[in-house]
């Protein structure tokens, strides 16, 4: 397995380019199973999980060119399986974004259930449930979800309210709806850029979407759908993370090709424990820290518009260096904060109890080795190691190569001292760019 290595104490200084953001890139990949035609998408980053989406296009029938390592041209006129197997779903979950869109233009779709993972149980009631209101049949067999339109092949326009606020449920009915007879409305609906991101490709390919980025979206139901061309926003999480970075090093950096708007309560959260940061333009964030240090503040984690759950991580790294006592609590997933553990090993006094972590800071991270366990959490292993004194080793560095883009690269760029060791046998993940490399050729 490959390892980082990193040697802490030496603030940031330089500029970093934003990557597209992977939690809009994989749901616009999994549209274009809605259309024989070829869907453009740029700025797609070049990530792990992006590989698996790919993978998982291709085994269905579809064809997908790379004319540049961040686009991706999918066709998907000769699709011959309507199922995306578990190897791929194991490895992860949002291959379940298959569903909406094979059973809209095909009528059928088997998706292998998808396991938990580390943060938790993971499941996708609220997404069957919600096809379900469509007209389709929905059965589990033998570990695999079966969804089938009803009779003549075409789902009904309907109402559906979720129970809980879902990204990929709401990502998955808007691509079902898409195609569905009649109209369909999207009841308290997750209002997450990436949402509005896919919702522009749809209608770009001739959908006719309405609401996205509110809590109601209504889809209108056409016959079929075109081709279409569309760059993909900016990872917000990604950005946030690059702040802290900057933040918890005492470092200052300038974040382009971003979209500040997109991480707005991030933004507003770090200047409030008494980070710098300046919105330069649209695309442009400046971050310093913090000549009046950094002071302890609580903060909970909903859908947004509020606090981000993928951004809970690095904000406990941050508070390790903050003065005073800080209450994170996480209410979306029933098991984040396995980071915790690994930073208790470098010196941070933080107590979990339940959905509760309360951080005592400032305290100074000393490097240790510690064990990476969800993408997450990966990166805020990297930001305690980038404050640390000393060394840090973290271990399964594959988690965090499924979402960001060659962290370690950026990092270096901006004066971190940090490498990939990589073990004998190199895990391939550049592999693929190699492949590509030679289709550009
Ligand atoms: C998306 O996951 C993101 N992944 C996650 O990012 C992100 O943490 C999460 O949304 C919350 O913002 C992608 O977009 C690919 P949910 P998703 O459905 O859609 C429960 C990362 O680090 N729930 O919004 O799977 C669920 O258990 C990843 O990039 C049900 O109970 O999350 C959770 O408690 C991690 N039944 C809550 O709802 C369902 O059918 C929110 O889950 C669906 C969800």
């Amino acid at each position: 397995m490959e390892k980082f290595r990193i040697s802490g104490g030496r603030p940031l200084r330089g500029r970093i380019g934003i990557s597209g953001a992977k939690n809009s890139a994989l749901p616009c990949m999994a549209a274009s199973l809605l259309t024989p035609e070829t869907v453009t998408l740029h700025n797609i980053p070049y990530v792990r999980d992006i590989i698996t989406q790919r993978r998982l296009l291709e085994d269905l029938g579809s064809t997908v060119l790379t004319p540049e390592l961040r686009t991706n041209k999918i066709t998907a006129s000769n699709i011959e399986l309507f199922e995306a197997p578990y190897e791929l779903v194991k490895t992860m979950r949002a291959s379940v974004l298959a569903l909406g869109p094979l059973l809209a233009r095909f009528g059928k779709a088997k998706v292998s259930l998808p396991g938990g993972c580390a943060i938790g149980t993971r499941p996708i009631d609220l997404h069957l449930t919600a096809f379900q209101a469509l007209g389709a049949e929905v059965s589990l067999e033998a570990g695999d979800v079966v969804a089938r339109a009803p009779s003549g092949g075409r789902l009904r326009g309907s109402e559906v309210r979720f129970d809980k606020v879902t990204v990929t449920g709401t990502e998955n009915l808007m691509m079902a709806a898409a195609l569905a007879v009649g109209t369909t409305k999207l009841h308290n609906a997750a209002r997450e850029p990436e949402i509005t991101d896919l919702a522009e490709l749809l209608n770009k390919m001739g959908a006719r979407v309405r609401g996205a980025g509110t809590p109601t979206i209504t889809i209108e139901g056409v016959e079929a759908l075109g081709g279409a061309e569309h760059t993909i926003i900016p990872d917000r999480i990604e950005t946030g993370t690059f702040l802290v970075a900057a933040a918890i090093t005492k470092g200052e950096l300038e974040i382009y090709n971003c979209r500040p708007e997109h991480l707005a309560i991030v933004i507003a959260k770090l200047r409030e424990v008494g980070v710098l940061i300046e919105e330069v333009n649209q695309s442009t964030l400046r971050v310093s820290c913090c000549p009046k240090g950094l002071t302890a503040r609580d903060v909970e984690t909903e859908p947004h518009p509020r606090f981000p759950t993928d951004m809970q991580a690095q904000y406990m790294a941050l508070m390790t260096q903050a003065e005073g006592k800080s209450v994170i609590t996480e209410t979306i997933f029933e098991n984040r904060f396995m980071h915790a553990s690994e930073m208790q090993r470098m010196g941070a006094r933080i107590q979990i109890e339940a959905h509760r972590a309360t951080v005592e800071g400032a305290t100074v991270l000393t490097g240790a080795r510690v064990q990476a366990s969800d993408l997450r959490a990966s990166a805020s292993l990297v930001l305690a190691g980038l404050a640390a004194e000393g060394e840090t080793i973290i271990d399964r560095v594959y988690h965090i190569d499924r979402g960001y883009e060659k962290i370690e690269d950026k990092l270096r760029s901006v004066g971190a001292e940090i490498e990939r060791l990589r073990d004998s046998i190199t895990t391939p993940l550049n592999a693929p760019e190699q492949a590509v490399a030679a289709e550009i050729a």
